[in-house]
């Protein structure tokens, strides 16, 4: 099953996908945790997505579709997968399904998931990552109570540099410019399937699980 993750930032992609990847032996792959491994690594590519990213303004297409290319090549990826952060903007939506088509694959699935922005904006501003983990919590609803919570060594929190008002603003901007159009795109293809994305992050969970519990039948 090959899954793609559409929403506005914080509506809960990267939660949800963490969730239902363990759960149905999927694997995440996220553009946004991808490029911050680059950036961490100093790489060309994290270098050079660094300032665009912290703005909160988007890759340009050409070097994500090339980084894509090359991930959804590996072989970890062969039990299936969930796309999360990828594609957001037509160009790469349209070469996505052309590298898949050339490989005989194809998308099962596009969930879209909803959220008010005032939500949005209450979810992002308490979110912290770790930086050894790279795991999400929220201050409020999923706080990171323990240092021995961290998968790897010892949790270091930080808040994301593109969280702060002024980036988001943004983010959401580009969320309804860019990547809106997306729904329409997939919509055509009988692939979209809206999800509600508001209240906790197990009803969420729920909803998401009765949506691919009908499509493995
Ligand atoms: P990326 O990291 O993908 O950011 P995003 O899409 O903006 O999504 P977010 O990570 O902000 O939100 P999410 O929906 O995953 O929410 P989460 O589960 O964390 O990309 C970052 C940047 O990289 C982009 O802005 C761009 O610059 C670049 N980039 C990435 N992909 C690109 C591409 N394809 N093309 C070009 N550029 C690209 O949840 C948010 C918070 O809410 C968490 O704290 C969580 O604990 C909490 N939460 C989640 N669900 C609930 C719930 N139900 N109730 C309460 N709290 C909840």
């Amino acid at each position: 099953m090959n899954l793609v993750f559409l929403g506005p930032p914080g509506a809960g992609k990267g939660t949800q996908a963490e969730k239902i990847c363990a759960e149905y032996g999927l694997v995440q792959v996220s553009t946004g945790n991808i490029l911050r491994r680059h950036k961490k690594l100093g790489t060309p590519i994290g270098i050079e997505a660094d300032r665009i990213i912290a703005d909160g303004n988007l890759v340009p297409d050409g070097l994500i579709i090339d980084m894509m290319k090359e991930e959804l090549s590996k072989p970890y990826l062969k039990t299936g997968y969930i796309l999360d952060g990828f594609p957001r903007t037509l160009p790469q939506a349209v070469a996505l399904d052309e590298y898949l088509a050339r490989k005989g694959e194809t998308i099962d699935c596009t969930l879209v998931l909803n959220v008010e922005t005032s939500e949005l904006v209450k979810r992002i501003s308490g979110r912290r990552t770790c930086r050894t983990c790279g795991r999400t919590f929220h201050l409020i609803y999923n706080p990171p109570i323990e240092p021995r919570d961290c998968e790897i060594g010892t949790c270091e929190i930080f808040q994301r540099a593109d969280d702060s008002e002024e980036a988001v603003k943004n983010r959401l901007r580009i969320y309804a410019e860019r990547t809106l159009p997306l729904i329409d795109y997939y919509s055509e293809r009988k692939l979209a399937v809206p999800v509600d994305g508001s209240g906790s992050m197990d009803e969420v969970y729920a909803r998401i699980k009765v949506i691919l519990d009908k499509l493995l039948k």
